[in-house]
């Protein structure tokens, strides 16, 4: 922990959705806490919110992840901390070649790019600290090819191999690394990846309010991949089991 004696974590993705709500959390346990997005009003709502609630510091950092320079000034801007949630992603539904050449580029970008950038920034920092914890929020995706969401589920495959790679090398280090992998939940995540949550999805979905609070209490035991939702858990383990041209099917029909 930093000399202050008091946590510190930077929340990406904290205007909104699961971020939003790992920020609740974090700050209901007394973290300082640096948030960041692109939207300015609603990081000074939750910023305002927080302070009122508990006597923690909350920084408000505006800026664009999916650009190189956003993640650099974002970290010049942070300083040290001890909890690393990289938490900012989307995902565009539709066939491949359909979407926007541009904004599944940036996806990469944001997803990938800007989650490495600052795992490694700050994972090092932490291993020479002797102590940290990072949460990469990947999905339920990350365990499966995804038509007609190909580029997102790809992303999400990544995040999850990346996560279970450095949770391994900074096993012994005093750093812990973290998947979050959730299933459906009710966010601005729908709005911008153009789907609607069908019955189905909605009957399983979890709260985001629920996501949060496992995914801190993993982070907190170190544990390497989290799965919230009694109904997502067992899809990993299905996925092995079945031929991947029927899972590819069933994620077909599931996006449509
Ligand atoms: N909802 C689900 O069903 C679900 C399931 C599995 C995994 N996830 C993952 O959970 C994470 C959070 O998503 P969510 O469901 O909470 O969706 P959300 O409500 O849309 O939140 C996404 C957050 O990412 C931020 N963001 C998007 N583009 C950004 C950019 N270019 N630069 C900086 N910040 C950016 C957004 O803020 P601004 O728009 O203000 O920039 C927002 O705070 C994502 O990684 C998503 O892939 C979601």
């Amino acid at each position: 922990m930093l000399s202050s004696q008091k946590e510190k974590a930077l929340v990406t993705g904290a205007s909104s959705g699961i971020g939003r709500e790992i920020a609740r959390v974090l700050g209901s346990q007394g973290c300082d806490l640096v948030i960041t997005a692109r939207r300015k009003a609603e990081l000074e709502s939750l910023a305002k919110e927080l302070t009122n609630r508990h006597s923690i510091e909350v920084k408000v950092v505006v800026s664009d992840l999916s650009e190189q320079v956003g993640v650099e000034n974002l970290i010049r801007d942070t300083g040290e901390i001890d909890i690393l949630v990289n938490n900012a992603g989307f995902g565009f539904n539709g066939e491949h070649l359909s979407l926007n050449q541009e904004g599944q580029l940036n996806m990469i970008d944001l997803n990938i790019r800007a989650l490495t950038h600052l795992a490694r920034h700050y994972g090092a920092e932490m291993k020479k600290q002797g102590s940290g914890k990072i949460l990469n929020v990947a999905s339920i995706a990350g365990y499966q090819p995804g038509p007609k969401m190909a580029v997102y589920c790809a992303t999400k495959a990544y995040v999850l191999s990346y996560t279970r790679a450095l949770h391994s090398e900074l096993k012994k280090s005093g750093v812990s690394v973290t998947a979050l992998c959730p299933g459906f939940v009710e966010t601005g995540f729908q709005e911008v990846a153009g789907m609607d949550l069908g019955a189905l999805e909605l009957s399983g979905a979890v709260p985001a309010e629920k996501v949060a609070k496992t995914a801190v209490k993993a982070m907190r035991k170190g544990r390497r991949e989290v799965i919230p939702g009694w109904l997502n858990k067992p899809i990993p383990y299905a996925n092995r089991l079945i031929p991947i041209s029927l899972n590819l099917a069933v994620v077909k029909r599931l996006m449509s």
